[in-house]
């Protein structure tokens, strides 16, 4: 079993319309889809948006499916030098951008408990997921840093912060937590984006224009990557 998680519906009604022999169960609020995708067993599910959401999310698949790793797909705001709407990234890590204990002498970010600042994904999904990223025509794919955080990014302050104190490459709202929660339970994890903003001025209007076009390339990529697995 492996399990996928998306924030919004947006970002995972069309891999749940191919799912094939589909059983739903709900746990802790989540709607789990549960059957074959590519010829893998699958558990898919939406989040809803944020950091909480997402840990729970994450956290009840794990302890009802015990999947063999997570992937989190969806849209992402671009943050590196020259990425644009439709390009994705893969995490290498992941941080929390709002986790903040300065004050107490601690680094920027670093996340209580687990004592770290980023959280590495998985070696295999990494290379699994960029050698599919770069198989799909017309898809430009770059390894990064991804932060989290329960902000909607759209304005230059907040911009720049998370760029230049994580060299994050994107900026979206629950890859970290999810990853946080995988870390806990020793399950491998990565979390692959494509950009639908430039979490600039701009980003609310580019949010709801291109979002669909950008989650079009982060299910291709998923597709591909399930179907070499199961060669
Ligand atoms: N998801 C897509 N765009 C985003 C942004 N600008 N900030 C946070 N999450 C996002």
């Amino acid at each position: 079993m492996i399990g996928i998680i998306g924030a919004m519906q947006v970002e995972v009604e069309s891999l749940k319309e191919i799912m094939k022999s589909v059983k739903i169960e709900k746990v802790s609020g989540v709607d789990f889809y549960i059957g074959d995708l590519c010829g893998i067993q699958a558990v898919v599910a939406v989040s809803g948006v944020g950091k909480v959401n997402a840990a729970v999310c994450a956290e009840a698949m794990i302890l009802k499916y015990a999947p063999e790793y997570i992937i989190n797909i969806g849209v992402a705001g671009g943050l590196a030098e020259g990425i644009k709407v439709g390009d994705v990234v893969i995490a290498e890590s992941v941080v929390e951008h709002d986790m903040d204990t300065s004050p107490i002498g601690d680094p920027v970010g670093l996340i209580s408990g687990i004592n770290l600042i980023n959280i590495p994904c998985s070696a295999g999904l990494i290379d699994g997921l960029f050698k599919s990223a770069s198989a799909v025509d017309g898809i430009s794919a770059v390894k990064g840093v991804i932060a989290s955080g329960d902000q909607f990014i759209s304005s230059d302050k907040q911009r720049i912060f998370i760029k230049d104190t994580f060299k994050a490459s994107a900026a979206e709202m629950e890859g970290a937590s999810i990853g946080h929660v995988c870390y806990l339970n020793n399950v491998d994890f990565c979390v692959l984006r494509a950009i639908s903003d430039c979490a600039d001025g701009e980003s609310p209007m580019s949010f709801a224009e291109f979002t669909q076009f950008a989650v079009k390339n982060s299910i291709k990529i998923i597709l591909d990557f399930l179907e070499n697995t199961n060669k």
